[in-house]
């Protein structure tokens, strides 16, 4: 007997998005930390790299699911980073407006696999919480990066971005 895919195309379709976006999101966390530390902020590069490393685990966690369905995740091609920032805020900016946007796609693929495969709603209900948490993050980050401005406090902004 031969292993069948459990998952219908319009659920592996959404699988397949979801398996770009955390790649697509690796590799731009990737590339703003490559300019900031151009620009000489190596704690918020170092965030930037343990971000992108995130960003695999749930990479990998659609590969095991998609393998769990009887299926096999497609590496797709991933789109050129075009992102230029100039400063930490810059960059807290275009991870904020991100996490919104994949916050956003999970919630709306969620309420579609409700509808069509209780299995992968389940499994996706975990990624719309960690996006929830991630976009709560970086509104707090930016909240905190404001004051720094005001303060002249970047730098100590910068070796403390982990902490937030
Ligand atoms: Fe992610």
């Amino acid at each position: 007997m031969s292993v069948k895919s459990l998952l219908s195309p319009s659920m592996k379709k959404g699988m397949q998005e979801a398996v770009y976006i955390e790649l697509y999101q690796s590799n731009l966390w990737k590339s703003l930390a490559n300019q900031l530390q151009r620009l000489g902020f190596f704690g918020s590069q170092k965030y930037f790299l343990a971000e992108s490393a995130e960003e695999l685990t749930h990479y990998q966690m659609h590969v095991e699911f998609m393998n769990d369905m009887g299926d096999c995740a497609d590496l797709p091609k991933i789109d050129a980073i075009t992102e230029k920032v100039g400063n930490i805020g810059d960059a807290l900016d275009a991870g904020y407006s991100i996490e919104l946007d994949v916050y956003n796609q999970y919630k709306d693929f969620y309420e579609k696999a409700q509808k069509e495969d209780v299995s992968v709603a389940q499994y996706l209900l975990q990624f719309v919480e960690i996006q929830r948490k991630a976009v709560g993050h970086y509104g707090d980050l930016l909240a905190k990066y404001k004051v720094a401005e005001t303060t002249k406090e970047l730098l100590e902004f910068d070796q403390h971005i982990s902490d937030v």
